[in-house]
């Protein structure tokens, strides 16, 4: 049925005639995904995050009066008058109708996502990659080119080096610390900035504020995947970023167990994402969604505990005469440890260091009890793995040196588990080198 609505000026491809009527309309923008589910109002304004946490966007059942969002488990809904003028007007967003449109559980997440991040508009996805690729899609016009750290998340490197081209856009990758040779490489078609606020495995950290200016000065659209950071470490909003988004995945989500992004930012920035989501496809099942935005209540709480785990621990391995280097930006001699304090108010729970060679780091691996081997990140457990057979397989040894991934290097995302475990357990696994 939603597939086949006439007239959804999102999803019809503006025909000549189509556009006279698009313009004619009147649209009846209304409170849509960022509504206050809630109830708490204009209370919300006012409280701190882990308060947000807990109650924003949470939507008590009005039937029952059960306590927490309901899992609303449809494909689609009851369509009567409203459902059909917000079809006919263009509002479709703002009504329920078909669950890849929007469903109750989705904006209650969204709206708990939202409040924490800071921001007016927020869309859920099936994936951080579905975030990603839905939201530079909707930024780019005809021809246009992007300015991108030359340390991206790998999948979103393989969007912007195999498709994007394809789609006839070009990427310049420039080191996301030189913001000399950023703005060097801004071109007359350049339209878009994309960058991460901590790098991957080697945590440097990303001056989004001074990125935001030269995006204000070229007037160039700013996107920043503050996945690493969360809401609870940086809001790139406020440093004026257009969208900030999110592997779900990860922190926010934090039990590795489900796959969600999410895209934030003004609703004049968000409006234009979602008939990227909807042509796309990656709509968040509700059962996910329920998931993420019970997640969500105890995020605050988690990244406190990631934080002084992770500090713990670097400062352990520092002391480690089988440790070569440690990066981990809540250290004080970390190169961007000053940056990070300036601009993150928590350091998060990821850690790189590193052994004599791979093969120690192999076997290091293999003797740990506590620390599980898998890719990922954020979740409770503690997860290690190598860049030298994960994230950064595809590189010769010698681009990951010059990339400062040294030999041996380990990549430890640090859970929530007592720290002291977690010593004993790296403990024994360096005294087996
Ligand atoms: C920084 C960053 N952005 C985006 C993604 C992609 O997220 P997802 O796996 O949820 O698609 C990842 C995944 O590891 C990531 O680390």
């Amino acid at each position: 049925m939603a597939d086949q609505i006439k007239g959804d000026p999102h999803t019809a491809s503006p025909g000549v005639g189509q556009v006279a009527w698009v313009n004619e309309m009147t649209r009846k923008r209304q409170s849509g995904p960022s509504l206050r589910l809630s109830g708490h109002g204009d209370a919300q304004a006012g409280w701190q995050s882990s308060t947000i946490a807990v109650h924003a966007g949470t939507h008590d059942d009005p039937t029952t009066g059960a306590v927490g969002t309901p899992i609303y488990q449809t494909s689609t809904f009851i369509l009567g008058d409203d459902q059909y003028q917000a079809v006919e007007e263009g509002y479709a967003r703002d009504r329920f109708i078909y669950t890849r449109y929007g469903n109750p559980s989705q904006w209650a997440v969204q709206e708990k996502l939202a409040a924490l991040e800071g921001a007016e508009s927020a869309i859920v996805f099936s994936s951080g990659m579905a975030a990603i690729s839905a939201t530079v899609l909707s930024m780019l016009d005809k021809g246009a080119h992007v300015v991108a750290s030359n340390e991206l998340y790998g999948g979103t490197y393989n969007l912007f080096h195999h498709e994007l081209p394809s789609l006839g856009f070009s990427v310049s990758y420039v080191n996301p610390r030189d913001l000399a040779a950023i703005e060097a490489a801004i071109q007359p078609n350049t339209m878009l900035l994309y960058f991460e606020t901590v790098t991957n495995p080697l945590l440097k950290v990303v001056d989004v504020p001074a990125l935001g200016q030269i995006a204000a000065r070229h007037k160039l659209r700013f996107v920043v995947d503050a996945t690493f950071t969360t809401p609870l470490g940086m809001h790139p909003l406020e440093h004026g970023a257009h969208v900030v988004v999110h592997s779900c995945t990860k922190y926010l989500n934090g039990h590795s167990d489900l796959v969600a992004g999410v895209a934030m930012g003004a609703r004049k920035h968000i409006d234009p994402i979602w008939p990227r989501l909807l042509a796309f496809g990656g709509c968040l099942d509700p059962h996910a969604c329920f998931l993420l935005e019970r997640s969500l209540k105890t995020l605050p709480l988690r990244m406190r505990a990631h934080a002084e785990g992770a500090q713990a621990v670097a400062e352990y391995l520092q002391t480690h005469p089988k440790v070569r280097e440690v990066h981990y930006p809540g250290l004080p001699d970390h190169a961007d440890h000053a940056l990070a304090k300036r601009l993150l108010s928590n350091m998060g729970g990821m850690i790189a260091f590193a052994v004599e060679s791979d093969a120690a780091a192999l076997k290091l691996l293999n003797s740990l009890h506590l620390m599980r081997q898998a890719t990922s990140l954020g979740g409770v457990e503690t997860l290690v793995s190598l860049p030298f057979n994960t994230s950064h397989a595809a590189y010769t040894a010698d681009q990951r040196t010059r990339l400062g991934i040294a030999p041996g290097c380990i990549r430890l995302s640090v859970g929530i588990e007592d720290p002291r475990d977690l010593i004993s357990d790296l403990a024994q696994g360096l005294a087996s080198l």
